[in-house]
């Protein structure tokens, strides 16, 4: 599995996302769809963008109990989603139960990475209204080694905890990081950031990018630069 730039896809309407990917003339993008434009367009969007030439990161986080899990993820799995994810926090029973609805009869299915901890999330909040009283950082490693365990492909967590996450939970285990500025580049609401160079330095597998590529003047040549610096 190669090192890539996922282009974080937040936008509220298919015309908008389409009129965007139309700006890569010919490049094909992987592409992440989160809760906004899936609960605006439905599972169409989907299948359109996937009709369009492009890989497709379906980040809903799912956390139910396993049987609804099950349920969501097989449906999911119809949709021909490259990847798709979980909260781990729903527990192995959920993520295994995940699995299981993910697979297709002829034994393929997505990926199937997991949210550890949200990074909104912090110490604070975390003791104070998750009653979870370890350290932030051990916590995201123990989650992550659970998913690993329930023989989930990776994680999405932030690109400093990538390298720490790889040597707890194996090289072959994805780590698909948010959190990505150029150096020249604004920060937004993300608070704990890395370049793309920093990202592959630390070795994250895959860059999740929104705003730095969607915001641009520029996005086909916002994404390129990402590539390069990331992907080298
Ligand atoms: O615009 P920006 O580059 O900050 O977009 C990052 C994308 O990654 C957004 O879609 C955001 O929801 C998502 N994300 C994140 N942090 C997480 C999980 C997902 O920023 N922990």
């Amino acid at each position: 599995m190669g090192k890539d730039v996922i282009v974080a896809c937040d936008f509220s309407s298919a015309a908008e996302t389409f009129a965007f990917l139309d700006r890569f003339e010919g490049r094909k993008p992987f592409v992440k769809i989160g809760m906004e434009l899936f609960y605006a367009e439905g599972p169409s969007i989907v299948r359109a963008v996937k009709e369009r030439g492009h890989r497709v990161f379906l980040d809903l986080k799912l956390h139910d109990i396993p049987n609804t899990v099950k349920k969501a993820m097989a449906v999911l799995s119809a949709l021909d989603a490259d990847i798709v994810n979980l909260h781990a926090a729903g527990t192995t029973a959920m993520m295994t139960a995940a699995l299981e609805g993910l697979t297709r009869p002829d034994g393929s299915r997505p990926l199937l990475i997991a949210v550890t901890q949200l990074t909104s999330t912090d110490q604070q909040s975390m003791e104070r209204d998750l009653w979870i009283r370890e350290p932030i950082d051990e916590v995201v490693m123990h989650y992550a080694l659970t998913a690993r365990n329930a023989g989930l492909d990776g994680v999405v967590c932030s690109p400093l905890e990538a390298g720490k996450v790889h040597e707890v939970c194996g090289a072959g285990f994805l780590t698909v990081t948010p959190g990505v500025r150029f150096s020249d580049g604004a920060k937004g609401d993300q608070k704990r950031v890395t370049t793309p160079a920093e990202a592959k330095a630390i070795g994250s597998d895959y860059i999740v990018v929104g705003r730095p590529i969607t915001a641009a003047a520029d996005p086909a040549a916002a994404y390129e630069r990402c590539v390069r610096e990331f992907v080298g």
